[in-house]
């Protein structure tokens, strides 16, 4: 959602924030703009059409900003020069209004001296607009966001002693809901003031200058070193200095850390899109949050930090998440009660999170996210906790929100993931999965050694059995470019099939539009076999497992109805290659591992048939990559 970017420092920021802006493309937005403070002598003579105040300091605020894509914000401003070392960026993805000009950020004052981004929703806004009119305030936009330029201004005016950083504090105070707020005011051109309240907000720290950003990639060509802001605290960035206050207004002393992400692996490395690139990443992901927890068979867990005690006497394991990572939740749930013969509980978070959920003694919570920001999955964080449970998360963002406000965090190593669609990043979920499962079930002595080795060893050599995948993505195309036009798509697994049946629907929805549902194969007589015609292509997950010959019937069914049969089989099954119009080999497995195997070709496929129909796979409509906001 959202993305902001912001500047303060000794190069000129016009192309600073654009770049970043552009980094942050993959979170999702329908509006660009940035505002720039430029020194009133230094401003062309160029006409000026839109946002452009002038006062009476020094400094003015350029505000340039415009709907769509940030290309159409580029094109507008080739009609302006703007020279400035301060400023801020935003991409705005529409909650309150449409996504027009005006409505994208930033947002000034009345007097034109402060601009704001602002990344979340203002829940009392209604409330706050209608106070400031009534003392004579006047509004362009219908967002949410305009009334913190306003706040800022009366701030300023009235109860901060003039000073921005004060007025940012009374404003968190004042408002509910969520944001990222960044401020830029024109009478304070040797700063830039922030605050946060439930959306991301790092600073990047470099030696020309420092960055207010939602996300690393926006800044990783210019610094490595960030500090996390928390929830209630305010910043004030200058060139030199970075000061971050807690709620009460006390200064923090908090040190930065350092990422290894490369800018390389922010960007497409000659893919065509980031989504295939990502994807093509997986052996890589899968390998590197294995790197360091399992080696040559053993197990080395230590920040799930339970003691082998606490594990076995754990009675029950809830597991929490949405959308893609819901399908690892589900995935977890079938391994960890096989292996470790602990039940698992999986809900959606934002389910959880409002039904008074039971937290017992020996209970272990588990939150799965990618982006470590879901706003449902972090508010059920909190209810967990609240009613005393320790809480481990699964993400792939260091610093998340998610991933401080848990007691403990398992990282997936599988950098950063740009495409909007979780691919690379789903695949170390599982792995994870995979061996928190078995890692469970050795302390527990609840899995026989022999079955235990067995697993261990098929799991060292899963990033192999992905790359033969990969290698054969072009037959994946093939049948993509011959089923594309159809519009109604059932993917249907059973037991491990049976999550990657969800997954694979919920990637083709995504980025093709086509409707897809995956179900349950055993479900299918109970309603949605009446959707099956010759205009229904059918995918079914069916490798050589013990439901094997379930699911082979329920195939068998469907293709009674006339429905396209596509098959993810195991290789050699010639069995099911009868009954299918269409299939794909994956190599042998145990039969629990099988589910990361069958999703790479259904990912792929997804994929192809979404280029067939030449849509966008990295930023698909309506969607975002860190969902914050309710
Ligand atoms: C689908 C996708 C989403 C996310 C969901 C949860 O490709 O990416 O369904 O899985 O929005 O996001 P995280 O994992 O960041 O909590």
């Amino acid at each position: 959602m959202c993305g902001i970017v912001a500047y303060i420092g000794n190069n000129n920021c016009k192309n600073i924030l654009i770049n970043g802006l552009k980094r942050l493309e993959y979170r999702g937005y329908d509006s660009a703009g940035i505002g720039i403070l430029a020194k009133k002598d230094a401003i062309s003579g160029k006409k000026i059409k839109s946002n452009d105040k002038v006062n009476k300091n020094k400094y003015e605020i350029k505000v340039v900003k415009q709907a769509g894509k940030i290309k159409e914000l580029e094109k507008l401003l080739e009609n302006f020069d703007i020279d400035g070392t301060v400023g801020i960026g935003h991409t705005r993805w529409a909650t309150h209004g449409e996504p027009n000009q005006v409505n994208a950020h930033p947002h000034l004052d009345c007097t034109g001296k402060i601009a704001v981004v602002h990344n979340g929703i203002i829940e009392n806004y209604a409330e706050l607009k209608e106070e400031l009119i009534k003392k004579g305030h006047k509004f362009v936009s219908n967002t949410d966001t305009e009334i913190l330029s306003h706040l800022l201004e009366e701030y300023l005016k009235n109860e901060a002693d003039g000073k921005l950083l004060i007025a940012m504090q009374r404003l968190l105070r004042k408002i509910r809901g969520s944001g990222a707020i960044v401020a830029l005011s024109a009478e304070h051109p040797d700063e830039l003031v922030a605050g946060r309240i439930a959306s991301p907000l790092i600073v990047g720290i470099s030696r020309d200058g420092n960055f207010f950003a939602s996300d690393m990639p926006a800044v990783l060509e210019h610094t490595h070193n960030f500090v996390v802001i928390n929830d209630y605290e305010s910043v004030r960035i200058t060139k030199e200095k970075v000061e971050i206050y807690d709620f009460e207004g006390i200064l923090i002393n908090r040190e930065p850390f350092k990422v290894n992400w490369t800018l390389k692996s922010a960007e497409k490395a000659g893919y065509e899109d980031f989504m295939l690139k990502e994807m093509f990443e997986q052996p890589y992901g899968i390998r590197e949050t294995m790197r360091g927890r399992l080696t040559n068979g053993t197990f080395n867990f230590e920040e799930i930090n339970l003691s082998n005690e606490q594990i076995k006497n754990l009675r029950k394991i809830q597991i929490i998440a949405c959308g893609t990572s819901l399908h690892a939740a589900l995935t977890g749930k079938l391994v960890i009660e096989k292996w470790a013969n602990i039940p698992v509980e999986v809900d959606i978070s934002s389910e959880y999170r409002y039904r008074d959920p039971i937290v017992n003694d020996n209970f272990l919570f588990i939150a799965i996210t990618q982006s470590g920001e879901t706003i449902d999955t972090l508010a059920a964080i909190r209810e967990a906790k609240r009613k005393g449970a320790k809480v481990i998360a699964v993400t792939n963002v260091v610093g998340s929100t998610i991933a401080r406000e848990s007691d403990s965090v398992v990282y997936t190593h599988a950098g950063p993931e740009i495409g909007v669609c979780a691919t690379k990043t789903f695949t170390a979920q599982i792995i994870v999965m995979y061996m928190i499962g078995l890692y469970l079930a050795r302390v527990k002595g609840s899995i026989k050694s022999d079955e235990y080795s067995q697993i261990i060893e098929e799991i060292e050599i899963i990033p192999n059995k992905v790359q033969q995948i990969l290698n054969s993505a072009d037959k994946l195309k093939k049948i993509a470019d011959e089923t594309y036009k159809h519009t109604c798509f059932l993917f249907l697994g059973r037991i491990y099939g049976f999550p990657m049946a969800l997954e694979g629907a919920l990637k083709l929805k995504e980025i093709s539009y086509i409707h897809a549902e995956g179900y349950a194969a055993g479900e299918m007589k109970h309603g949605p076999i009446a959707l099956t015609d010759s205009k229904t292509v059918v995918v079914g997950v069916i490798p050589q497992d013990f439901v094997y010959e379930k699911m082979l019937s329920n195939l068998q069914e469907v293709k009674a109805r006339n429905a396209k049969i596509f098959s993810i089989i195991t290789e050699g099954d010639n069995n099911t290659k009868k009954y299918s119009d269409y299939v794909f080999e994956i190599p042998k497995t145990s039969e629990e591992l099988y589910g990361i195997l069958t999703v790479v070709p259904l990912q792929l496929y997804a994929y192809y048939i979404a280029k067939n129909l030449d849509r966008n796979v990295d930023q698909p409509r309506n969607l975002a990559k860190s969902v914050t906001v309710e």
